[in-house]
């Protein structure tokens, strides 16, 4: 309702004083209704130029492919979750419980949403997930073939037994800033390729993250403190995604995406799903893409799961207020990246 306000006026204004008004935006509505001429750009070319209902009929063309290559064959479960909690001990808030007797399964071939407002407990609960955060209590199991493992016991003969065949992206996710993009790639893979086939590996995989084909292969060689936030977000991405995992757990994978590489990078992970079947947990406060996305979502609140279900059942009861706070960037977001980045400096 505030966007149609300040719409009204901005027509009101442009009407009134005779002024010119170029306006730039990734929203339908904003084109039909404000605009006398628009034109649709990609790749820093005009495509089409003309009635702002044709341009913007166009674009949302493009946009709605996503959804009809969902197409959702799950399995047995593949994340087992039981009463688990997590509390932590704050020096000014006391006890914090950022998980409180949570329980939930993930399907072999799902993809699983977490969304919730900031300090919800997602980032704890996807540790957890991945074994690098132990619970307080309760149980967190993942299967491998037909074993359960235990995500709480350590080492390589027990947790390590699933995590080589899990993928984690960050939130503060790090490259190494003085290697090469095709050195953040293929490090991350252990086996020896030959270099032609690391190069191979890296352009498909970062075109699955959202890159061109052209812009792909010209950051190769480029320097990862030489990309922008955004592309070294999707880097991060790669990187995960470059080690095949049959289980990827990303946290926040779209904070720093633009609406057409997000929809870039919803269509490929779509589509790897639908080849190679691979489980996705996707940590999110970025309601369209989880509800673009997701079979199912889980919504938290204070650390409690208060449903679970398919996006247009869950989604729906995310509240007004609760709404605005997953809009805004928590502060602390913030200094936490920078302090991760003056850290690596
Ligand atoms: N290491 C920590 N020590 C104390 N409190 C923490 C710690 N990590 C997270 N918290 C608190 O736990 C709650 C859940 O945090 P988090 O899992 O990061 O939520 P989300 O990812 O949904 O924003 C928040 O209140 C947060 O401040
Ligand atoms: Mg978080």
């Amino acid at each position: 309702m505030t966007a149609k306000l300040v719409h009204d006026v901005m027509i009101k204004v442009v009407r009134n004083y005779n002024m010119s008004m170029i306006l730039t935006s990734h929203w339908p509505e904003v084109i039909e209704n404000l605009t006398d001429k628009a034109i649709l750009l990609e790749n820093g070319e005009v495509v089409l130029e003309g009635n702002p209902l044709e341009v913007s009929a166009v674009f949302m063309n493009n946009a709605c492919m996503v959804k009809q290559e969902k197409n959702i064959i799950v399995g047995e479960p593949i994340i087992k979750v039981r009463d688990l909690s997590k509390r932590y001990i704050s020096v000014d808030r006391g006890v914090v419980r950022a998980g409180d007797k949570i329980s939930f399964d993930v399907r072999e071939g799902e993809i699983f949403g977490l969304v919730g407002v900031s300090g919800a407990g997602k980032t704890t609960t996807s540790k957890i997930l991945m074994g690098i955060l132990p619970p307080t209590s309760g149980e967190v199991e993942v299967r491998v073939g037909d074993e359960w493992v235990d995500m709480r016991q350590l080492g390589v003969e027990n947790k390590g037994r699933a995590t080589k065949y899990m993928g984690f992206l960050h939130q503060e996710y790090g490259l190494y800033t003085y290697s090469s993009v095709i050195d953040n790639l293929t490090e991350s893979i252990s086996l020896d390729l030959p270099f032609e086939l690391g190069v191979r590996k890296a352009l498909m995989t970062l075109k699955a993250a959202g890159f061109e084909e052209n812009k792909a292969k010209a950051i190769l060689p480029k320097m990862a403190d030489e990309m922008s936030e955004g592309e070294r977000h999707r880097i991060a991405l790669a990187q995960v995604l470059i080690k095949e995992p049959n289980i990827i757990i990303m946290d926040e994978p779209t904070g720093t995406m633009d609406p057409i590489t997000k929809m870039s990078v919803t269509t490929s992970i779509l589509k790897t799903r639908d080849e190679l079947g691979e489980t996705f947990v996707i940590v999110s406060h970025d309601m369209d893409f989880v509800n673009e996305i997701c079979d199912r979502v889980a919504l938290m609140r204070d650390g409690k799961i208060v449903d679970i279900g398919e996006p247009k059942n869950v989604l729906f009861q995310v509240t007004e207020e609760e709404k605005i706070k997953i809009h805004s960037v928590k502060p602390s977001t913030l200094e936490e990246q920078n302090k991760g980045r003056s850290n690596k400096l």
